[in-house]
């Protein structure tokens, strides 16, 4: 259920937009954030009667992109790793093997402790600094296995 701060943000953002419907990804990381980083069906069919939708439109939109998890919880820190075409030419690949080695899980899932989970994503828009990946908001570039293993000593 969204709380009351949730539903003041997405009206809030509603004066960006000529048409409410507009909104409705504003809707949806809000809801995504407020959530942990997942979007679960009840908060989309609350968005659905805030912007005057009906709650399979509300799904079709976020199911169609990367960033909106739905239904599948992530951990503290969720990491996901371009693998489009200048990152898998700048060996995104390698990169992914190595975080699946470290953390000790595959693509998709979560560590056991909830701290991390791993993904893939297509282009993230960062491609001159190729092989890149996001964790949480922020973005990490031109990534070396040195690199990767710094930051996952800090989310230690
Ligand atoms: S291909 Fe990876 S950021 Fe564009």
């Amino acid at each position: 259920m969204l709380s009351e701060q949730a539903k003041q943000e997405i009206l809030a953002s509603l004066k960006k937009y000529h048409d409410k419907r507009s909104a409705v990804m504003d809707a949806v990381r809000i809801a995504q954030k407020e959530n942990g980083g997942h979007v679960v069906k009840r908060d989309m069919e609350e968005i659905a009667e805030i912007l005057e939708m009906q709650p399979v439109e509300v799904n079709a939109a976020a199911a169609f992109y990367t960033m909106y998890r739905i239904d599948k919880p992530v951990g503290r820190h969720h990491i996901q790793v371009c693998r489009n075409i200048s990152c898998s030419l700048m060996g995104a690949e390698h990169i992914i093997k190595h975080l699946e080695r470290s953390l000790g899980i595959k693509t998709g899932e979560t560590t056991t402790d909830h701290r991390i989970t791993l993904s893939t994503v297509e282009c993230l828009g960062s491609c001159g600094t190729a092989p890149m990946m996001q964790v949480n908001d922020e973005y990490y570039e031109n990534l070396t296995e040195a690199k990767i293993d710094e930051l996952l000593k800090k989310m230690a």
